[in-house]
């Protein structure tokens, strides 16, 4: 909660994360930061924005501090120090669960056998940011998921210790990752449950604050 005159201060993360497995190649996922980017754009209107973005195509929202990252590490760090001043933290990026062990220094060449890429797990900095979280920030997580959508969302709500997650059907053609629109039902640690129909990504970005934003008011 923040008190009701001063205006909150709302870092959004948003894109994928890039893990490095050689000079050229990368592991990374199908983020495209629409809806995290919608988010950070929608935001202004209610306080001071800090965008912490990875790679993505796309132009950063005006009035909006941009910060760049491209591994999850990175991610972690420049989140990490963003936090500390943040009222109302949107977890929306897509960030690697795993990463190569040690990227090789040159390129791999092929050899026409087959390869093992040995993963190592990254930071969970929404999980993190749970744990060491001030009672008066607001903590928003994101679940993208293809299959028992509400239970696998509630169960990162618990574990991560959040005080919302929006519970995001991914793997659908009209809506989701890449889409200029999504769907979602947005969860509260207090029982709130609702239903946000499929419209545009910045449509719901704006639902989404309206929520979140007077909640934390309170
Ligand atoms: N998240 C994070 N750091 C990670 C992985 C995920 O901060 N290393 C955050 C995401 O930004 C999202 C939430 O955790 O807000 C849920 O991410 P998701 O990928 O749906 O879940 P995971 O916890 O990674 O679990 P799983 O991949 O098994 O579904």
């Amino acid at each position: 909660m923040f008190r009701k005159l001063r205006k909150p201060r709302i870092l959004v993360t948003s894109g994928p994360t890039r893990e490095p497995i050689d000079p050229v190649r990368y592991l990374g996922n199908r983020s495209s930061g629409k809806m995290g980017h919608a988010l950070a754009a929608a935001a202004r209107r209610w306080g001071r924005v800090v965008l912490v973005s990875g790679p993505v195509g796309l132009k950063p929202p005006r009035g909006v501090r941009l910060v760049r990252v491209e591994t999850a590490g990175e991610m972690a760090r420049a989140v990490f120090r963003e936090a500390r001043r943040a009222d109302i933290i949107f977890q929306c990026a897509a960030v690697a669960d795993y990463k190569p062990v040690r990227p090789a220094a040159h390129k791999i060449k092929k050899s026409g056998r087959s390869i093992v890429l040995r993963l190592i797990p990254t930071v969970d900095i929404l999980a993190r940011l749970g744990r060491t979280k001030r009672t008066i920030q607001t903590l928003v997580g994101f679940a993208a998921e293809t299959r028992a959508l509400e239970r696998h969302a509630l169960k990162k709500l618990r574990d991560k210790k959040l005080d919302w997650i929006v519970a995001n059907p991914v793997g659908r053609a009209d809506s989701g990752l890449e889409s200029d629109f999504n769907r979602a039902i947005l969860l509260g640690r207090d029982g709130t449950r609702k239903i946000l129909a499929r419209t545009t990504k910045m449509r719901l970005a704006r639902q989404l604050l309206r929520i979140v934003v007077n909640a934390a008011r309170r």
